[in-house]
């Protein structure tokens, strides 16, 4: 595998991390943290979805800021109903290093705890996998650095929900194709759920193609809309209105 190139954390002029690379922000300037519970928490109807499994697998496209696992990561504990263990995969192809998350994430007081514990034991930024347990090992976090389309065709665990958080589509188009769907498809248990702030024609396309049955949201904040999918036959319109996050969605 080539070596990384690293992430820069550069401030937009609302003061929102943003990509020189990809010409696009980490997150919504409206809020990161709260965007990651509307969209990806909610969007997956967790935590319902978790509560009373053993086992609950996570899996994301670009671990950026990490923001949207510190938000997982800080529901599932404050739940007193949680799986018994929790994974959460991601992908990433330009990590950023410890002491600029630990910069971005001054941004979320709330988050300080379990971002803290994520500095201390942030990896070398060296490609291939990266297996952190937390939490006494009921929280793993297998980071994957490196691109994306590799990365995915090594992972064998069964998933139960994904997020889907590129760079705009226009911007970052290998993250959304056809392929990367077929993938993260292949990988889906029977039921899996995902959500993304993009409701791109061409996101929609992949994934209906690869047989995820994708509907239209309100989105966060000032966006209209965002896209909620389930993967195989089945009302996805039922089983996230039992199960979403009350709080998240009016959040
Ligand atoms: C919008 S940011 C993700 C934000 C992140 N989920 C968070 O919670 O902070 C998109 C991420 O996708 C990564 N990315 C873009 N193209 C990729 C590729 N082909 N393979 C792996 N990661 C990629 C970018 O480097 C960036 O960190």
């Amino acid at each position: 595998m080539p070596p990384l190139e690293p992430a820069r954390l550069i401030l937009d002029a609302n003061g929102t991390p943003f990509s020189e690379v990809y010409g696009d922000v980490y997150h919504s300037v409206a809020g990161g943290h709260a965007q990651s519970r509307h969209v990806f928490l909610a969007g997956n109807g967790l935590p319902a979805r978790w509560r009373g499994k053993k086992r609950f697998v996570i899996l994301e496209t670009g671990f950026g800021l990490g923001l949207n696992f510190l938000a997982t990561w800080l529901e599932w504990l404050n739940d007193p109903l949680r799986c018994a263990e929790l994974q959460f995969v991601s992908v990433e192809k330009h990590p950023f290093r410890a002491d600029e998350l630990a910069s971005a994430h001054a941004a979320w007081p709330e988050l300080s705890s379990v971002a803290a514990e994520l500095h201390r034991c942030w990896p070398a930024l060296v490609p291939g996998f990266h297996r952190l347990e937390l939490v006494e090992r009921r929280l793993t976090l297998t980071l994957g650095f490196g691109e994306a389309a590799q990365l995915l065709s090594r992972i064998e665990t069964p998933v139960d929900a994904f997020y889907l958080d590129g760079f705009s589509p226009a911007r970052n188009p290998e993250l959304w194709s056809p392929e990367i769907c077929r993938s993260l498809a292949s990988l889906a248990v029977p039921g899996a759920t995902l959500a993304t702030w993009s409701v791109a024609g061409q996101v929609r396309r992949a994934l209906t193609a690869a047989k995820f049955d994708v509907d239209k949201r309100p989105g966060y904040a000032g966006k209209r809309q965002m896209l909620v999918g389930r993967f195989g036959p089945g009302d996805v319109h039922r089983h996230l209105e039992v199960d979403a996050h009350p709080n998240a969605v009016d959040g």
